[in-house]
């Protein structure tokens, strides 16, 4: 894909596509409720066409999984041993998930990944899983359980995960006890509200959030939300481009991941919200931004990072706008993520003739500084693919992304959003 710097500016109102986070969940929550499920507006790009995909080869009663599909219903059924591999594709939301409820299931089953997911790290779901009592063999994919009977422990993940966490929640519901996890920093919390809008027992205390046994979950009509993980390069891009003011449709600003939202403030931008309301426990509203006056520096470091690390690319292009330094530190995770994005983007951005010095854990941006087009491989990582796009429309010449094909699997109508926003140059 060839991107041009061809838009003055974005005006509009845009409703991204629904959260990925909680169209996983969804899909596998509803898989384990007493009674049908509806996911309405639920995202079917590539990572939860995988987590869809797993459920049925397990027997469960998926339907309306289609790219054009508004509506997908999910019937509970006894799960049975899949005669092949369950294939999570692209997605270690999928495998991390997934292997928490198939751990405590009286089923045999192997996980396994594209290149990328075979290359990240599963122990940190696989050992807390083990000290619950569970049979899995291999600590990356492919991953194979034999499910077992579990006991509940309090674990001290040493990441902030949602992931993790969410995976021994999954576990939690059928083992012996109480499951609890404490974290460094609080992760995304949309399974914790998921499991607790249907009935389950979750408590939380400070960094920890403990979960009692049940096999009664009930049924949920729920219509998922934008995802704010999405909305962000639109954000951004709102941010770069003078004259720009867009509104967010039906956004999820769950405060656990709205972190975006203080970077920007940091930066110089105002947010007004309107129409505050829930589904399924989500906060959801209207959020406007316009381009701000001038782009300030930022600094991301601390219980920030949890909440806006999958923002981090895209705001590593932002700071090479802002005038003066910006750091991002404390986020080593992104080493470990689709790729090592703190490789991937500050190589690209360096490229472009930012200015970039690479951290272990992070990034420091000198600001502002002119970019030039360049051709950029996603390497199969849709935020990388995206954050160029958005560098893409304030360089000089043209940008040409390869392996574009990687942004379908959270955000299919990308290309499509920008264009219905976007004014000619
Ligand atoms: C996710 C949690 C985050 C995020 C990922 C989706 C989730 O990962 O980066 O894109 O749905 O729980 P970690 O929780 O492992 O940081």
């Amino acid at each position: 894909m060839i991107i041009p710097p061809k838009y003055r500016s974005l005006v509009g109102n845009l409703r991204v596509p629904s959260d990925k986070s909680l169209t996983h969940r969804a899909l596998m929550l509803g898989s384990i409720a007493t009674e049908e499920c509806v996911i309405r507006r639920p995202l079917l790009g590539e990572d939860c066409v995988s987590t869809a995909g797993c459920l049925a080869a397990l027997g469960v009663r998926v339907s309306g999984i289609n790219e054009h599909s508004d509506e997908v219903t999910v019937k509970p059924s006894s799960w049975t041993s899949p005669t092949h591999p369950l294939d999570c594709g692209n997605s270690g939301t999928t495998m991390r998930l997934i292997s928490g409820l198939l751990a405590s299931r009286p089923i045999e089953s192997v996980l396994i990944g594209d290149a990328s997911l075979s290359r990240r790290p599963m122990r940190r779901v696989v050992d807390p899983l083990r000290l619950m009592g569970a049979d899995i063999h291999g600590d990356t994919a492919p991953l194979t359980i034999h499910g077992t009977e579990l006991t509940g422990i309090h674990y001290h993940s040493p990441v902030a995960s949602a992931q993790v966490k969410s995976c021994l929640l999954l576990a939690g519901l059928r083992a012996t006890g109480v499951t609890s996890v404490t974290e460094p920093a609080l992760s995304r919390d949309h399974s914790e509200r998921m499991l607790s809008a249907m009935g389950a027992s979750v408590r939380h205390e400070g960094l920890t959030v403990s979960i009692s046994p049940t096999d009664r979950l009930l049924a949920f009509d729920f219509s998922v939300p934008a995802d704010i993980s999405s909305a962000a390069f639109a954000m951004v891009a709102v941010c770069l481009l003078p004259g720009s003011e867009i509104t967010f449709q039906d956004l999820s600003v769950n405060p656990t991941r709205t972190g975006i939202i203080d970077v920007l403030e940091q930066v110089g931008a105002v947010f007004h919200r309107e129409n505050p309301r829930e589904s399924l426990g989500e906060p959801v509203a209207e959020v406007t931004l316009r381009t701000p006056t001038s782009l300030a520096p930022f600094t991301i470091e601390g219980d920030l990072v949890p909440r806006l690390i999958d923002e981090i690319p895209v705001l590593a292009v932002l700071a090479t706008q802002c005038k003066g330094t910006s750091v991002i530190r404390n986020a080593s995770e992104l080493r470990v993520k689709e790729t090592d994005r703190i490789q991937s983007i500050g190589d690209g951005l360096r490229r472009m003739g930012a200015k970039v010095e690479l951290l272990t854990d992070g990034m420091v941006i000198e600001g502002p500084t002119p970019l030039t087009g360049i051709t950029i491989d996603s390497a199969g990582d849709h935020r990388v693919g995206m954050a160029f796009a958005v560098a893409a429309l304030i360089a000089e010449g043209d940008t040409h992304i390869e392996n574009e094909h990687a942004i379908h699997s959270s955000y299919p109508s990308f290309w499509s959003d920008f264009a219905s926003v976007g004014l000619p140059a």
